[in-house]
This record gives structure tokens, C-alpha cells and sequence, in this order.
């Protein structure tokens, strides 16, 4: 295979590896399963890689997703969501679990009696969404069980409870929203005993609360960046520059005003910038380096002070997102002299 133009997405089998079986490891030694999201690469190789590392099945967005990742050959999903089932999401969700395990999120009555319209009896499981500091979707804890009840009246079994702590994306936040998880999560739990229903799944996760969460109190953990690693994960102190696996390899095309400019943009590496972030995307190979403007085609780099790299030179750019990144391309280049080509099936896979 010729190596592919520029801009293109490399990976690193080594780390990516190294990454996947470090936190595999990790969860096989406190006893807690692991169900990474799956949105970050889109890919059934690396989805397959996890679950061979013991991954008990893996976490999706949509249910595009999740029937991506089935035609790819997992067994076992959860639309990490709360979905509103409509009659046509309804006859999807029956075709995939007659194929696959599948649960889904739900986090009002409202929504668990919407789907038990079309899903009751289908054998199909519900996790109840609370809130645990991030205030975007879920349920305040102590709420989660009357949602529960709501679920089974509906005819929709209740496996547990879930939240993703992410507010745990900002320095200095990172052991907060871990515990902020564990006790939303364990007050969620009881919710659900007071009305009879016992969790079978206490389910937690983002990548940067990893390092701190209870596993006394989680039973599954749904991680997805830490699979590759971003520069988000580099500048929050979460992923080591050098556990990196995914890059957006680029070219120096132009040293304009003394600075470096490479043909990545935004429709190469996405254009995430969170308030904490130092630039569009981190070097490796030039750490106090800044990519200090993006557009569509170009990122333009501060060196602070270096050598610029010369015109034709191709250096590695870390992504801010890597998942924003990784949703922008048809394949990545996987491996070091032969790069193999990994399809990223489930890219665009949003409804
Ligand atoms: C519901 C849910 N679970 C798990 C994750 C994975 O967390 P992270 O992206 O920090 O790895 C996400 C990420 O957005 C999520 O929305």
C-alpha cells in the first residue's frame, strides 16, 4: 500500500494496544466491566480488539451506530442515550436485538412509555440516565427510581442506572466529577431499591474521571478517547503524550511569517477548542509549539522559537478531539512501514 496524502489519520498499533489492555487489565483486577464507547474510533477492528481484550460488550451514541457495530459482529450494546423511540426506531431496535444484546438509556417516564409502545415484551433492557454534575441529559438521582418504575410498567426491563460525569473535562476537575459520579450513581441505586428494582448495572465513565472512579460503587466503566488519547487528554494531564495513538499526519506546506503551516484544518482534525486548551491541536515532536490559528485547510503553528521544520516535511498533529477528528475521514492508516487500511464504518452513522 503507498502511503496515503496528506492529511490522512495514522494509528499506532502499539499504543493503541498498550492502551486498550492497560485499562482491560485495570478493570479485570477490581472486578468491574468494561463497555468502551465506541463513537470515538467508529472502527469494528478496534471494537473487536477491545472486546478481545474482555470488553463485556461496547457503548454506542445512536442507533446507527449500534447497527454498525452489530453488522461488525458485537454481540452486546447500549445506546448510552436517551432515546425517543418512535414506531421506525422501534422496528430497528427489534431487527438488531434479534441479532445482538441491546439496551438503551431513558431518562424520563415520558420517554420509558414512549418505547415500551414499541418495544415492549422484545426482551430489549433500559438503564436509567442521571445527572452527576454535567447537566446535560439524566434524571437527579433520587428520581431515578420512579423512572425505573415507569420502564417496567412500560413492559422494559430495568438493568441499572448510568451517568457520564463530563464535567470532569476542565483542570482541576477531574477527582471532583469522579466522586461527584460515584455518589450520584450510588443515590441512584438506592432510588431504584426503594421501588423494588434492583440494579443489576451501575455504569460510569468518561476518560478523565477514569483515574479516580470509585469502583467500589461502579460495576461497568464506558471510556472511549482512552483509547487513542487527544491533545484534551495530554493538556487535562489524562493520556501521556507519549501513549498518543491516533495523529493527523501533515505536511509543512508553507513557512509564511516565520511560522509553520501545515494542510490540516478543521475538516481534517475538527475545530473542538475547550476553554482550557492551549491551541487547535499539540506536536509531539515540537511540545511548546502552538497551533495558533485553524481554518478549513491549514493549521498555522507557532514554534516558539525552534527551528521550523522544512517545506515537504511531515510531522504528526494530535487532534483537541480526537473522536470530532476520527467522524471527519473514511479510514485510518493503521501500523508503521505497511499501513493498513481500517474503515470507519459507523462515520456519520448519526440517526
Ligand atoms: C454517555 C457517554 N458515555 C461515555 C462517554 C465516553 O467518555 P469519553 O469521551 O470521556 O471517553 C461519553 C462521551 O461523550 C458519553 O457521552
Amino acid at each position: 500500500m503507498s502511503t496515503p496524502a496528506t492529511p490522512y489519520l495514522h494509528v499506532d498499533a502499539e499504543r493503541l494496544r498498550t492502551n486498550i489492555r492497560r485499562l482491560a487489565d485495570r478493570a479485570a483486577d477490581a472486578g468491574v466491566a468494561l463497555r468502551p464507547h465506541a463513537k470515538t474510533h467508529k472502527c469494528p477492528e478496534i471494537g473487536r480488539l477491545q472486546l478481545d481484550a474482555g470488553a463485556v460488550g461496547l457503548t454506542v451514541a445512536t442507533i446507527g451506530e449500534a447497527e454498525a457495530f452489530v453488522e461488525g459482529g458485537c454481540a452486546d450494546v447500549f445506546v448510552g442515550y436517551p432515546l425517543w423511540v418512535t414506531e421506525g426506531a422501534g422496528a430497528r431496535l427489534r431487527s438488531l436485538a434479534e441479532r445482538a444484546t441491546v439496551a438503551f438509556g431513558v431518562d424520563s417516564a415520558a420517554g420509558a412509555e414512549q418505547a415500551g409502545r414499541w418495544l415492549a415484551g422484545s426482551g430489549i433492557e433500559v438503564l436509567v440516565e442521571v445527572d452527576s454534575g454535567h447537566h446535560r441529559t439524566g434524571v437527579p438521582p433520587d428520581e431515578a427510581g420512579a423512572v425505573a418504575a415507569a420502564a417496567e410498567r412500560a413492559g422494559l426491563p430495568v438493568r441499572g442506572v448510568f451517568t457520564f460525569p463530563g464535567h470532569s473535562y476542565a483542570l482541576d476537575a477531574l477527582r471532583s466529577a469522579a466522586q461527584d459520579e460515584a455518589a450520584a450513581l450510588a443515590a441512584a441505586a438506592a432510588s431504584l431499591r426503594a421501588q423494588g428494582i434492583e440494579p443489576r448495572v451501575v455504569s460510569g465513565g468518561s476518560t478523565p474521571s477514569l483515574r479516580d472512579a470509585d469502583l467500589g460503587v461502579l460495576t461497568e466503566l464506558r471510556p472511549g478517547v482512552y483509547v487513542f488519547g487527544d491533545a484534551q487528554q495530554w493538556e487535562l494531564g489524562t493520556t501521556a503524550p507519549q501513549d498518543v495513538a491516533l495523529t493527523c499526519r501533515a505536511t509543512v506546506v508553507s513557512h509564511a511569517g516565520g511560522r509553520l503551516v501545515l494542510d490540516a484544518g478543521s475538516k481534517a482534525i475538527g475545530a473542538d477548542r475547550a476553554a482550557y486548551a492551549t491551541g487547535w491541536g499539540r506536536l509531539p515532536a515540537l511540545p511548546d509549539a502552538r497551533v495558533v490559528l485553524l481554518s478549513e485547510h491549514h493549521a498555522v503553528v507557532d514554534v516558539a522559537g525552534a527551528p521550523l521544520p522544512p517545506l515537504g516535511s511531515v510531522l504528526d498533529l494530535v487532534p483537541n478531539h480526537v473522536c470530532a477528528a476520527v467522524n471527519l475521514h473514511d479510514v485510518l492508516w493503521v501500523g508503521e512501514d505497511r499501513l493498513l487500511p481500517w474503515a470507519v464504518t459507523a462515520r456519520g452513522r448519526n440517526a
